[in-house]
């Protein structure tokens, strides 16, 4: 079951009823340049209401407190009260910044997240993390609050550039291969561009969703969401400052890899499944070699998730079986990044 506040349907089927039925007394959007482009359009055909519109500059350098200010200072404008709603269409940047700024403004007003793409439909759509980045920490000030709606329609994903869409389902990749073993063979029957996205979506939702509701706050189970991103964040952060950037996804399918390798260290995952999972996310991404390994150490001891001074990551047990709290020696991690290495094809 996927909580009764997220609906994957059609938007036009939704958001005027939504919105005449809460009685609202203002409405507004909050978009960035890319979704007013692209998403408002399929959208705003459909509203029998009154609404205002903020636009933001895209991307995860504007998910700050300056751009939250504008925000807050565009609801007094308007005149928002208590009875006032924003709609946040667009990414995980949006959402998450929306959400943020609708939970804290007069002590928090109705909002409503319309996702637009793969990533923010299957990961930063559950789970309530709304949030900011400050000084170069990511999501470093925020609030846990669940959005009273979420409308995920899965037309938007049709203007997508392809490398969005594919870094958004390495998550769903990361979904089944923590709890789901018979998915994971589900998927690797289709070519990943020809998914029914409904399908996948609900099913991601419903993972993510059956983990969250168990541990909330993130003290013990949920941190299994965090497979592939001891390694892969710490990728993407190393590869920030350099020419060629990985984007979140493609840092995660590269952690994966890594952190099953580990797993098969440990002489937890299986030798086959090891392969299966390594030739299945090579064949999805087709990325290139890493380098910077000393960089990418340093990365991992500063994941604000390892309370202590050594390096926690998640392992596998088996497939669709996942471990989490895993302290792992430096030397391991440089060994998981060579295997990396040979195996991609890049
Ligand atoms: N709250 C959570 O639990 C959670 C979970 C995972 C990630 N996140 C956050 O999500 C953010 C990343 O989300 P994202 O990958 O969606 O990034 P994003 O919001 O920056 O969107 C990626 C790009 O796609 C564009 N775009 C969005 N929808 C489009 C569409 N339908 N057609 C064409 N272009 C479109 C955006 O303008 C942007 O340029 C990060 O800030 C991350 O911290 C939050
Ligand atoms: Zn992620």
């Amino acid at each position: 079951m996927i909580p009764d506040h997220i609906v994957i349907s059609k938007i036009e089927n939704n958001l005027s009823e939504i919105i005449k039925s809460g009685n609202y007394s203002k409405v507004a959007f909050l978009l960035d340049k890319n979704t007013f482009n692209h998403c408002f359009t399929k959208l705003s055909n459909h509203i029998n209401f009154n609404y205002e519109k903020i636009i933001i500059d895209e991307g995860e350098e504007n998910k700050n407190l300056e751009t939250s200010k504008k925000v807050w200072e565009k609801l007094i404008d308007f005149k928002f009260d208590r009875k006032s709603i924003l709609i946040n269409l667009g990414g995980g940047v949006i959402c998450d910044l929306g959400g943020f700024v609708a939970s804290t403004f007069m002590r928090g007003i109705h909002f409503i997240n319309i996702p637009t793409t793969l990533l923010s439909q299957v990961d930063a759509s559950v789970g309530g993390k709304l949030g900011i980045d400050h000084k170069n920490l990511k999501n470093i000030i925020g609030i846990f609050k669940e959005p009273n709606k979420v409308i995920i329609d899965t037309d938007f994903l049709n203007t997508l550039p392809e490398r969005e869409l594919k870094s958004g389902y390495a998550e769903v990749i990361k979904h089944c291969l923590i709890r789901d073993k018979s998915m994971f063979d589900q998927i690797q029957n289709k070519l990943w561009k020809d998914s029914d996205w409904d399908y996948i979506i609900n099913h991601s939702i419903k993972i993510k969703s059956d983990v969250v509701k168990k541990d909330s706050k993130e003290n013990g189970l949920r941190k299994i969401l965090n497979f592939g991103h001891t390694i892969g964040h710490a990728i993407e952060t190393t590869y920030l400052n350099k020419s060629n950037k990985f984007y979140h996804g493609e840092a995660i399918a590269i952690g994966m890899i890594c952190e099953s390798y580990i797993s098969n260290h440990f002489n937890k995952l299986r030798n086959d499944d090891l392969e299966k999972i390594t030739q299945y996310i090579n064949s999805v991404f087709n990325l290139s070699k890493v380098k910077f390994f000393d960089e990418i150490i340093k990365n991992a001891y500063f994941d604000k998730k390892n309370l202590s001074q050594n390096i926690r990551t998640c392992i596998l047990n088996d497939i669709g079986n996942c471990e989490y709290d895993i302290e792992i020696k430096e030397s391991i991690i440089i060994e998981s990044l060579d295997y990396y290495n040979l195996k991609c094809n890049g």
